[in-house]
């Protein structure tokens, strides 16, 4: 038996799956953000333990765990859980899309070794930024830090006693040399850290550690069960839906938006937003292009209208041409292509006849021109998508489907009902750590139907992709 876990942005998330990888049971606890300034974006650690805490409670009930041979950790990317010597959490952990740190970041981005190293844009929301704003705005915790965690880390910190990380999530942390797939101590000294105040990096199907005996026996599992490296909330969704093999790709409708393309080599475009990773097997890389609100600004749009965001998809009907209101999903500024920490999103051309329906799919739309600049970044590094998957909560709208593979001109595969995203990915490299199992286990999910692109209105999501361009020029700097 093997069990993932993925603390996700909303929900800590556990599937259990057997040896031949079919579902055992699931359970999930909710988990909220703090917001306590404008650009913040805030979680306290001690909320993932109690949500890790609730989800193992359940799924041990009737002895269901004492089979449990491993354990897969994956989580939401770019956090610093930062602690001290007794390994006290010393702040709330500042999250992905906490964009605090942009002038840190944009100072650190001028240092030409940062992009020549790590292969990317020093985004605001990575870790090293927000260490960087630590010292400067808090300079007693600062020099209190003695390890810096990213967020499921910590949970693995929890179930095992050990500090470890992963070359997936720790590629997104800007102090990874990527291409040689370790530390550079040169980028953590120009924070102020060492490698001591790193976590020791294994691959994501490597063993990092066991579950502690107390936990076990509180969970009637076995003793030695294996704690496995697991990913970065993209990376372990890659490995649960097949996403290995160079050229593969998938589209994820998540609080975040991204679209990840798998490399067999590492191929850094630094001077784009495209952001290029570590994946979570040993000698594989990706890309992708992130964009910070996807489900993220149709739930914003629900808590205006007082809707559920299914209620809101709901009775959309066949997919239209773009309409007259435009909507930019900037709502905490955007990563994949702008690196622009301080634009906001914008209703444009709203008129009396913008109703419920047309403002939601003119989220819907502006969402699908946001992949659609991903998608041209991308192509612009030379990586060109023929088709992709389609994942995330988002993907269950048929509509926002359609109007995804229409401004992409790509088919989506959609999955056969099933979760073959980050939890599942994770206890696959659980599985991989515990038997020893390749690359050959993470198999592409059987496909319920393909999304194609409707060619009659490739032309209007042509001009409503221009539009959008044309209007972040306008609103930017407003
Ligand atoms: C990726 C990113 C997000 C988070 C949250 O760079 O910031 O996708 O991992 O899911």
């Amino acid at each position: 038996m093997h069990l993932g876990l993925d603390l996700g942005t909303s929900s800590l998330k556990a599937l259990l799956i057997d040896d031949d990888q079919q579902l055992v049971a699931e359970a999930s606890a909710p988990l909220s953000v703090s917001r306590p300034h404008p650009g913040w974006s805030e979680q306290d650690p001690a909320d993932w333990i109690a949500a890790a805490e609730t989800v193992l409670d359940k799924l041990a009930a009737d002895g269901r765990l004492s089979g449990l041979a491993s354990i897969g950790l994956s989580g939401h990317m770019h956090g610093a859980t930062v602690m001290d010597s007794g390994d006290e959490v010393l702040r709330p952990c500042i999250l992905w899309n906490d964009t605090r740190s942009h002038a840190q970041a944009a100072a650190m981005d001028s240092e030409p070794a940062w992009r020549a190293t790590t292969g990317n844009i020093v985004f605001p929301g990575f870790t090293a930024p927000k260490l960087a704003w630590m010292r400067e705005h808090e300079p007693d915790l600062f020099a209190k830090a003695a390890k810096v965690l990213l967020p499921k880390d910590y949970l693995r910190l929890w179930l095992t006693g050990e500090h470890a990380a992963e070359m997936s999530d720790a590629a997104g942390t800007a102090w990874l040399d990527t291409g040689a797939r370790d530390w550079s101590e040169e980028l953590l000294s120009r924070t102020g850290l060492t490698r001591d105040h790193m976590p020791r990096l294994v691959e994501g199907s490597e063993v990092s550690g066991r579950l502690r005996a107390k936990l076990a026996e509180r969970w009637g599992a076995p003793g030695g069960v294996v704690v496995a490296g697991g990913g970065g909330d993209n990376a372990a969704s890659a490995i649960g839906a097949g996403v290995v093999a160079d050229g593969t790709a998938f589209l994820s409708l998540g609080t975040s938006g991204v679209l990840l393309v798998a490399n067999d080599g590492y191929r850094p475009a630094p001077d784009t937003a495209v952001h290029t990773f570590c994946h979570s097997l040993p000698g594989t890389w990706h890309q992708m292009g992130v964009i910070l609100a996807a489900s993220d600004a149709l739930e914003w749009l629900g808590k205006l209208t007082g809707d559920a965001p299914a209620t809101l998809t709901g009775d959309l009907g066949d997919l239209q041409a773009p309409g007259r209101t435009l909507f930019l999903p900037y709502l905490g500024g955007e990563r994949t292509p702008h690196n622009d920490a301080s634009v906001r999103g914008a209703f444009l051309g709203l008129e009396h006849a913008t109703d419920r329906p047309a403002a939601t799919r003119a989220v819907m739309e502006g969402v699908a021109f946001a992949f659609r600049d991903s998608r041209d970044a991308l192509a612009a590094t030379g990586t060109k998508l023929e088709r992709a998957l389609a994942l995330g909560g988002g993907a269950r709208s048929q509509y926002w489907l359609s109007c995804l593979a229409t401004a992409l001109q790509i088919p989506l595969d959609v999955p056969q009902s099933g979760d073959f995203g980050a939890a599942f990915g994770a206890a696959r490299l659980g599985l991989m750590a515990a038997t020893g199992a390749g690359p050959e286990i993470a198999a592409t999910p059987p496909i319920a139907r393909t999304v194609e692109p409707d060619p009659s209105l490739a032309g209007a999501f042509d001009e409503g992709h221009a539009r959008y361009r044309e209007a972040y020029g306008a609103v930017r700097g407003f």
